[in-house]
């Protein structure tokens, strides 16, 4: 798929289709007005027949419009023209695509990148369009024997910009977009492949890969002999049940002009299956639990991102990849457990197992020296009931970097929300024979998890996200979401000082 930027006005167009937007109640955009015009008015005696209303998402693919050079425009109902904002910007992006690829035009000139959008500016229509894009004709089938096919699929998609000034704004918008596209691809591929295979043996291979096609990325891996060195006594327990060993990759990136400036450090909650172990879970959807990866997917997909953009940062990828089953060899309640750190953990559910390997994998990054350390984690099913699968929840303990997160969070399209850590919280963790227990006492899951976590990284500035909600969606149209790749990449690119656009 090929995405370019264009200035120009709609009726010079020779494409297969031009896309134009109309605002309900029947209302032209400027740019379907000029085509109305030329076309002596073809376009509004069809709405004023009632062929469109102009609601959301509402398409009519026109043929033969009357002096118009393209062979097909496609008007798109856009809502009212007030209330257009993000969210309904991207819905009406993800329509148009689908419509264009089922009906057969390979290309197309896109002018909704000229629509006002509250708040946003011409590369972020840009950078969000591509993104959508990408997103819409994603599919996940290298398991069907029979691959369902687009007959004539899109493969070309101009976007307008209003003024050829902002063309320069538009490309950048694009190699953006189609990095952060590329991480989120990368993500859901990870995320959507079958346990069985995407083991943390897999993991690690992905992460060598990535190793292998950029110049600016190196990969560690750490197996279990090496954690037993190291004292990661409670991030072997949690994969001690499976027969597939526990694997931690650590995925260097450098693009600092100084080789050792502090790195920033993100780690991923790889548990590329998680049955709850001797806690076991329900049957009914456990299949889910092969996306307790999702963390580390969207670790590595950041990573990719970041050596497409070749970003003048150092960070350092994490993804610590464990299956937790249970078995005669598997950790049992009751168990305790020395950490990495060396406070001891009271295991009370050995489906609280995320946070166990995530603690010791804390304690590990200090050696880097961390100019912050950020955990991407499906933790906890607390979060899905606090905060639905829309936004992804968010601690840390350091405020000014909670800030930031929320920004880019905001500025990517891919949101988080924080919650507290009050001291009434780590209360809840006590542990009558430990220094901490593995669970907290009912109420605020997510809250005590982030608590529990926190325990582990005094040594730098910190933040975590519970992806628990956002990283997949179930039903019918499961499949992995590729989040939070966009909020992270957003978050490195403010850091390489790249968000000020012009
Ligand atoms: N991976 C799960 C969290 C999860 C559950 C994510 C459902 C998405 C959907 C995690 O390892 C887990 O099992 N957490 C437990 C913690 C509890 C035992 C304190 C949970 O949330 O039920
Ligand atoms: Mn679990
Ligand atoms: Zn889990």
């Amino acid at each position: 798929m090929e995405f370019s930027v264009k200035s120009g006005s709609p009726e010079k167009q020779r494409s297969a289709c031009i896309v134009v937007g109309v605002f309900e109640p029947r209302r032209l955009s400027p740019i379907a007005e000029q085509l109305d015009k030329i076309s002596e008015g073809y376009i509004s005696s069809l709405l004023r027949r009632g062929d469109l209303e102009g609601k959301p998402g509402q398409m009519l693919l026109l043929h033969h419009v009357p002096n118009v050079l393209s062979e097909r425009v496609l008007l798109v109902g856009c809502g009212k023209e007030r209330e257009l904002d993000e969210r309904q910007y991207k819905q009406i992006i993800k329509q148009t695509i689908s419509t264009l690829n089922e009906t057969g035009s390979m290309e197309a000139v896109c002018f909704l990148t000229e629509l006002h959008v509250k708040g946003r500016d011409t590369y972020w229509k840009v950078r969000q369009a591509v993104e959508t894009t990408k997103d819409s004709l994603y599919t996940f089938n290298q398991f069907k024997s029979t691959k369902p096919e687009t007959r004539r699929p899109l493969r070309k998609l101009v976007f307008n910009v209003p003024t050829r000034r902002e063309l320069s704004l538009g490309e950048r918008a694009i190699s953006h977009g189609l990095a952060i596209a590329s991480g989120v691809r990368a993500a859901k591929d990870l995320g959507n492949m079958p346990p069985n295979v995407a083991n943390p043996a897999y993991l690690a291979s992905q992460a060598r890969r990535l190793a292998d096609d950029f110049d600016t990325v190196s990969t560690k891996i750490i197996g279990e002999q090496e954690m037993k060195e190291l004292g990661m006594t409670s991030y072997l327990a949690v994969g001690q049940g499976s027969k597939n060993e526990a694997m931690m990759s650590i995925i260097e990136y450098k693009g600092h002009p100084d080789p050792n400036a502090k790195p920033l450090v993100l780690v991923g909650k790889g548990l590329t299956f998680d049955s709850g172990g001797i806690s076991i879970k329900p049957s009914a959807n456990m299949d889910e639990m092969k996306y307790d990866m999702c963390g580390a997917a969207t670790v590595f997909g950041a990573m990719r991102s970041l050596a497409k953009l070749n970003l003048p940062i150092n960070v350092i990828g994490v993804l610590a990849g464990c299956e937790n089953m249970p078995g005669g060899n598997a950790y049992r309640p009751g168990d305790i457990l020395t950490t990495m750190s060396g406070q001891t953990v009271e295991v009370l559910n050995t489906d609280a197992e995320g946070r166990l390997v995530l603690c010791d994998a804390l304690t590990y990054v200090e050696r880097f020296e961390p100019e912050c350390v950020i955990d991407v984690a499906t933790l906890t099913g607390a979060c899905v009931v606090a905060l639905g699968n829309h936004i992804s929840g968010l601690m840390a303990n350091h405020n000014p970097l909670a800030h930031e997160l929320v920004n880019a969070s905001e500025q990517a399209g891919d949101r988080a929300w924080r919650l507290p850590m009050n001291d009434e919280y780590h209360e809840q963790l006590a542990s009558p024979f430990a220094d901490l227990a593995n669970i907290g006492t009912p109420g605020a899951g997510t809250i005590t998890a982030g608590c529990f976590l926190s325990r582990f990284t005094k040594k730098y500035n910190w933040a975590h996200l519970d992806i628990a909600g956002t990283a997949w969606t179930g039903g019918k149209n499961k499949g992995a979401t590729g989040r939070p790749v966009p909020l992270l990449v957003q978050f490195l690119l403010n850091r390489a000082g790249l968000e000020n656009l012009d």
